[in-house]
């Protein structure tokens, strides 16, 4: 199995994103860290303890890193997630501790005591795997790669041309596009085909066990706030397509091709450009996802879960 470490913001998308990676025979999941990004860090700290513990998974440490952007103010997406990133459920106690040090020290041990490099998922800002290749250069060769879920080959949801992940960090991100580490870049082009329909909350909701209960009433509120805010009432759940990259090889279709990031635009900051046509001559430095299968992804999900308690 690959070992992992998932940098994450939850957020209901995150949360699901977790659950597939803690349940998924193919990964073995090392560490949890959290950003700032859906909502402050703090609320996206506990969340991701009180995921965990939800679903019984007691041996994985999470570490909270960056409370916002490398150097921006951090803008948030309570209007989608609610005021404390999990809108829906009561939230319960956590019993997953916070460990004390930071997300990049976390990160860096587990890097250090892996027999093999480790992959990152990044389901949120990039900031602290920015961080991490900034102030840890020698760290490089222990990362597999980074697949993350954000940016856009078409058009945005955060700004016209932007999506949120991007459009919150975007110098973190052109770092980390630029550092030489395997990229993948798992964006709205493909996440907004992994729909939150009727059937799929059926489905996940006839598991039956206490992660798929509350990851009901998550995805229940998550589709409402997408109806309100992007008329779209079958929410995308778009973390959990980066997690399949990783799972599943073949279920995401991947093109190796040029990413750069917008960071002067006046309309545009945040935009990622994906120049599949070579218009700009540049050296291919990214893999853009850009199919999915569908019915294969939700199984996979689906059969997370169902390993969870
Ligand atoms: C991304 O933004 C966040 O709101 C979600 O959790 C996801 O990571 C989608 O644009
Ligand atoms: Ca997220």
């Amino acid at each position: 199995s690959i070992p992992v470490i998932f940098d994450c913001d939850p957020g209901h998308d995150d949360a699901l994103a977790l659950w597939f990676a803690a349940g998924h025979p193919s990964l073995d999941l090392l560490a949890v860290t959290t950003v700032g990004g859906n909502v402050p860090l703090e609320h996206t700290s506990r969340n991701a303890r009180v995921v965990l513990s939800v679903a019984g998974v007691a041996d994985v440490p999470v570490a909270a890193g960056a409370e916002g952007p490398l150097s921006r103010p951090l803008e948030t997406a309570e209007w989608i997630h609610g005021a404390n990133g999990l809108g829906g459920p009561v939230l319960p106690e956590p019993t997953v501790p916070l460990d004390p040090r930071t997300a990049t020290e976390l990160m860096a041990d587990v890097l250090l005591a892996a027999g093999e490099p480790v992959a990152i998922i990044a389901t949120g800002p990039i900031t602290n795997v920015a961080v991490l290749l900034r102030d840890r250069p020698e760290l490089t060769d222990r990362i597999r790669e980074i697949v993350w879920m954000g940016g856009s080959t078409e058009r945005g949801n955060a700004t016209p041309y932007a999506e949120f992940n991007a459009m919150v960090d975007p110098e973190a991100l052109d770092l980390v596009v630029r550092s030489g580490v395997r990229f993948t870049m798992v964006g709205l082009n493909v996440t907004h085909r992994a729909l939150v329909t009727p059937e799929v909350r059926a489905r996940l909701g006839a598991i039956g066990n206490r992660t798929s209960a509350f990851g009901d009433e998550l995805l229940e509120f998550f589709c409402r706030t997408n109806a309100e805010v992007f008329g779209m009432p079958d929410g995308p759940l778009h973390d959990p397509v980066a997690v399949a990259v990783l799972a599943d090889p073949g279920c995401v279709e991947l093109v190796h091709t040029r990413l750069d990031v917008e960071l002067t635009g006046t309309l545009t900051l945040g935009a990622t450009s994906v120049d599949f046509d070579g218009m700009l001559a540049r050296e291919p430095n990214a893999w853009v996802a850009t199919g999915i299968d569908v019915d294969r992804f939700w199984a996979l999900v689906e059969a997370s879960v169902a390993h969870l308690a």
